[in-house]
């Protein structure tokens, strides 16, 4: 079936797929070098997707940073001392398993082979990858070809520093951005005056070289993280002070627990029951696990659609004493995770601290302390898949983007009802006005009805429509995206209008 004639299915039957191919078609994304055939694992955002990025980034932001007080925001580089990554453990163990066919030399990731081919994985170790391909006689899916053994491959892009290409100056793409926010943790606690508990955040380009990038934005190999490291005393790890406000929020969590037993289906069950029953270790891990949550449903994500996924024993990374993934319901290929929440421990601050001879504690009541740290780390690119599945509707036989304005790329169109005289200047008037306060579009080309077809397919939530009674009184239409409802207000009303909608757009809203 060809892209085109897939995306006129029903957006609930949408794949990543024909996902992809309806963003690069209205602008939001395009594979990257695509006039060269494309670079695999690299995207270009498009203007829609530029704007999408900023918006969901900005809200991010305001949503953990600025609006506490307890949580500063910091902008590391991408390359740094190439010693970070020996400490954090990095160089020797951010590694996946790749097998090449004997015959035409295709590549692939051992994992990913077992499970295309319908084999459960159960630990990424070299022993068990061997095994349970001899086991299963599983052979190249291109030609059928034997394949060869597993062979740790080490995901960091290398790049050297100077003019020297030397082991000296060997470097490496940050794989991810925590490491920065470890590194700078003494230059925080020095000028920022700051006392536990407390959190330091970023978001910035993060380079894994993937062995088989896939899933349109799903696997990349730059992508974007948002990430906060929240630092907390560990004889403290139970007094959080926000723990009421979050603890009677409902949420579906698969336990590691229930995993072992075979369990696949989550339970709704509040964040008290789950603390009290043991299922999440401590408060300040439940308290940022409500908090993602409540943020990710805000820009719009489907709450039904997350579920909360506690890692198994075999596959908890080195550092983590507990993680919990937060898994959105992908079409076809089912929970994928768009979120990692890990409580860390000390592990980072204590391997710097060795590695680098900096004292890496900070005093609370007195005493010397190493904190412990829980680190909610999102993926944009992921989130963006959630918000766009999330948001793709199809009203009355047409496809609707029902963006949250928040985030929306296009925050208002602006059309003259027909191209004549008379009502092109007063739209034109209008448009220069609005778009001094929000992101507006100006379209003339085209009936009314393709005009808002085209908005409303780019998520424009609100367009303004200048018609014949304006030239009378002065009026304008404003026509609401997701239930096409239209009210008439005075043009000298409308920024403030437009304002108050977006302000309490819940109530427009599809
Ligand atoms: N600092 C912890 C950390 O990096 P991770 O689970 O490896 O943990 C965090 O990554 C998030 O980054 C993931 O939940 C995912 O959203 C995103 N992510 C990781 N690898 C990715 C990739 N290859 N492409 C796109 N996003 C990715």
């Amino acid at each position: 079936m060809s892209l085109e004639k897939a995306e006129s299915k029903t957006v609930q039957e949408m794949t990543l797929q024909e996902l992809a191919s309806f963003c690069t078609r209205l602008g939001f994304f395009y594979p990257s070098g695509r006039i060269y055939g494309g670079l695999s694992g690299f995207y270009d955002y498009g203007p829609l997707g530029a704007e999408l990025r900023r918006e969901i980034l900005n809200d991010w932001w305001w949503y953990f940073v600025e609006r506490r007080d307890d949580i500063w925001g910091i902008h590391g580089s991408i390359i740094t001392h190439p010693r970070t990554w020996v400490a954090s453990g990095h160089v020797d163990s951010f590694i996946d398993f790749i097998v090449t066919c004997k015959k035409c030399g295709a590549e692939y990731r051992a994992d990913h082979l077992l499970e295309d081919s319908g084999i459960s994985v159960p630990e990424l170790t070299l022993e068990t990858l061997s095994k349970l391909i001899k086991d299963h006689g599983v052979r190249c899916p291109k030609c059928k070809g034997e394949l060869g053994d597993p062979t740790p491959f080490n995901l960091m892009f290398t790049t050297y520093v100077g003019p020297k290409k030397t082991v000296a100056s060997l470097a490496y793409l940050r794989p991810e951005t925590a490491q920065l926010i470890f590194t700078n943790f003494r230059n925080i606690i020095m000028t920022m005056g700051v006392k536990l508990p407390f959190g330091i955040a970023q978001y910035g380009k993060a380079f894994r070289n993937e062995i088989s990038p896939r899933g349109f934005l799903f696997r990349l190999r730059e992508f974007e993280q948002m990430e906060i490291e929240y630092f907390v005393n560990p004889k403290k790890l139970d007094e959080c002070p926000f723990y009421n406000e979050i603890k009677g929020m409902e949420i579906n969590l698969l336990s590691a627990e229930m995993q072992e037993k075979r369990i696949k289906e989550g339970v709704w069950i509040t964040i008290e029951d789950a603390v009290d029953k043991g299922l999440i270790g401590c408060k300040w891990h439940a308290y940022w696990i409500a908090e993602s949550l409540r943020w990710l449903k805000n820009i719009g994500i489907d709450y039904k659609r997350l579920r909360v996924r506690e890692h198994i024993k075999t596959e908890l990374a080195h550092y983590a004493v507990q993680t919990f993934d937060v898994e959105f319901l992908f079409p076809q290929a089912g929970w994928k995770e768009i979120e990692g929440i890990s409580n860390r421990s000390d592990y980072d601050l204590r391997k710097h601290q060795e590695y680098s001879g900096a004292e890496m504690h900070i005093y609370d009541d007195g005493e010397k302390v190493i904190p412990y740290v829980i680190e909610p780390s999102f993926g944009l690119e992921r989130v963006i898949l959630a918000v766009l599945f999330s948001s793709l509707n199809e009203i009355k036989g047409r496809r609707v983007l029902s963006l949250h304005p928040k985030i929306a790329p296009i925050k208002v169109g602006v059309f003259p009802l027909v191209s004549k005289p008379g009502f092109v200047e007063k739209a034109k008037e209008v448009y220069e006005m609005l778009k001094e306060e929000f992101k507006t579009i100006y379209e003339a080309k085209d009936s009314i009805g393709r005009r808002y077809a085209r908005a409303d397919e780019r998520g424009v939530p609100i367009c303004v429509t200048i018609d014949g009674q304006t030239l009378n009184d002065n009026t304008v239409t404003i026509r609401f995206r997701d239930t096409r409802e239209q009210i008439r207000v005075p043009i000298e009303d409308l920024k403030e209008k437009i304002r108050a909608i977006f302000r309490e757009w819940s109530t427009y809203g599809a």
